[in-house]
């Protein structure tokens, strides 16, 4: 892994800096339970990023290494969390699988299946992983105190839907400093399956690095035998 330093708009490395695409607030005003008047930064994402001698490695594997900030706080009573969307299928009815790295704070990664009967909400902290699962959306929301810094690793192949989490405001429940509030655009609402993270090494980067056919897997799901979240999420709580 590599040494970075991030500061608001900016990510700092030794061979450049990366500047960030932002969501503003109102770019989530139709995800929000309650999208308030204010203005200001949302959080910051940092695509493709990579040492120079490493991007030969993540083209030949179309792979791609992401950053993302989301600063602590809440918007009205929802703590900041990204906009969420879904992947395209890669193949044999299976979408694009993503793997996610707390790098500093504390995350809430929400997985919810297209029907919404599926809703999975995993804590992972410093160095803890957690794997987007084949046919579940993703949101991520910073449930601490300090900015939430995390970094991906997905298939370079697709761009992400957002239209189905925007027709419906969000996923099923958002979470706010009261709880799990039930969004109102939803007939029924699933049972929440609160687990810990995988059990995956951590350090994305420099096992991809240093095993880049492990992670085949990205761009095709169906070399993975068994998705189900028992089996993908085992440490339960920690
Ligand atoms: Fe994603």
């Amino acid at each position: 892994m590599f040494t970075f330093h991030w500061s608001g708009k900016q990510l700092k490395t030794k061979w450049g800096t990366y500047e960030a695409s932002v969501r503003r607030i109102s770019d989530l005003k139709d995800v929000l339970l309650d999208p308030p008047e204010e203005e200001g930064d949302a959080y910051y994402m940092f695509r493709d990023v990579c040492r120079p001698e490493d991007r030969e490695k993540f083209e030949a594997h179309a792979v791609r290494y992401d950053i993302t900030v989301i600063p602590p706080g809440t918007i009205g009573k929802e703590y900041i969390k990204t906009f969420g969307h879904y992947h395209p299928e890669a193949g044999y009815g299976l979408s694009y699988p993503e793997i996610y790295e707390v790098l500093d704070g504390e995350a809430l990664f929400l997985l919810q299946t297209r029907d919404a009967s599926d809703f999975i909400a995993v804590r992972a902290g410093k160095g803890d992983v957690a794997v987007m699962l084949p046919n579940y959306g993703h949101v991520t929301v910073n449930t601490g105190t300090k900015p939430l810094i995390m970094a991906n690793l997905v298939s370079s192949k697709f761009s992400s839907e957002y239209g189905a989490v925007r027709e419906k405001h969000g996923f099923a429940w958002y979470y706010t400093t009261e709880g799990w509030v039930k969004n109102p655009h939803y007939d029924t609402h699933p049972e929440i399956l609160e687990t810990g993270p995988s059990p995956f090494p951590p350090d994305i980067y420099s096992f991809f690095v240093e095993r880049p056919r492990f992670f085949e897997w990205l761009n095709r799901p169906w070399k993975v035998a068994d998705w189900s979240p028992e089996r993908m999420f085992l440490r339960t709580q920690h």
